[in-house]
């Protein structure tokens, strides 16, 4: 997790930016990744009761969810991050007594079961060492019949050209003989899971969630396109999200936003 808390607290002016002056076609991807998650939400509670943002970031997914009159607990292991969501939810003039923010590890956090009707964790669990154990500790966390939406990347994606670019990645690191930056080196080390719907179905399963329903989304970062043309990433982008409301390719986008419920019984 120390990794996890340097990486984020490097790099925590991006994941305020990315939402309130998007540019590259990413940040439009983290936007709506947002928006599906609200809206997964809202389709299940009642915008009244209590949610937990796990890995709050800069509290964007916060920030919506009490315009939408949610209280939420935001938690993150990164000060900066925190620093940021404070800021966000401060400037919009959201009142102190809708919120509560906490620096902890989620997973280690002491909080009493049952505590929240909902959870949202946004790009949270390809972070975590043990899915199983996280997946596991938002289970305990949720109320009985209560929500989580969950998202994470997907490994056999449009712009992998599923999964065949990895012979691409190889050829080029070869010719180039590049090591990755720094941070990009870091980043590939704390973000080690990759998602499929039936591997999240799956995970759910053995933690104690039903699936209900996934949005999978953004079709950016084509290989050996992006290294040519930033111009071709957007048309593409734009090309196959227009193509996913008619075809069932969206989960084969970047990313997947999924709805699960916890057992009404436990
Ligand atoms: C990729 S960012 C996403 C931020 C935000 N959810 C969003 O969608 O904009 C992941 C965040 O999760 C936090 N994080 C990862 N694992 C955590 C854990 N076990 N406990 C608390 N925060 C965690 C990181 O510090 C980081 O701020």
């Amino acid at each position: 997790m120390e990794l996890v808390e340097g990486y984020f607290d490097n790099n925590s002016q991006y994941w305020s930016e990315a939402y309130l002056q998007p540019q590259c076609i990413n940040d439009f991807v983290l936007i709506n990744r947002n928006k599906i998650a609200v809206d997964f939400l809202c389709s299940e509670l009642k915008p009244t009761v209590a949610v937990l943002d796990a890995g709050c970031g800069a509290g964007m997914t916060t920030l919506a969810l009490v315009e939408k009159g949610f209280f939420v607990q935001a938690m993150d292991i990164s000060q900066k991050m925190l620093n940021l969501c404070q800021q966000n939810l401060a400037n919009k003039g959201i009142s102190p007594s809708n919120y509560v923010l906490s620096r902890a590890n989620v997973i280690e956090a002491d909080i009493p079961e049952k505590s929240f009707d909902g959870i949202a964790a946004l790009g949270f669990l390809q972070y975590q060492a043990d899915e199983h154990q996280a997946l596991m500790t938002l289970n305990k966390l949720i109320k009985p019949g209560g929500i989580l939406v969950i998202s994470g990347p997907v490994k056999v994606k449009i712009s992998n050209y599923f999964g065949l670019a990895k012979i691409y990645d190889a050829i080029k690191k070869w010719v180039r003989k590049s090591e990755p930056n720094k941070e990009t080196a870091v980043l590939h080390q704390i973000s080690t899971h990759y998602y499929g719907v039936a591997r999240f179905r799956a995970l759910l399963r053995d933690s104690g969630f039903q699936m209900l329903d996934y949005k999978g989304h953004g079709f950016v970062n084509f290989a050996v396109i992006g290294d040519w043309t930033s111009r071709g990433q957007h048309f593409l982008h734009r090309f196959f999200t227009r193509l996913s409301k008619f075809l069932p390719i969206h989960r084969f986008g970047n990313d997947m936003v999924v709805i699960a419920r916890k057992s009404r019984e436990s």
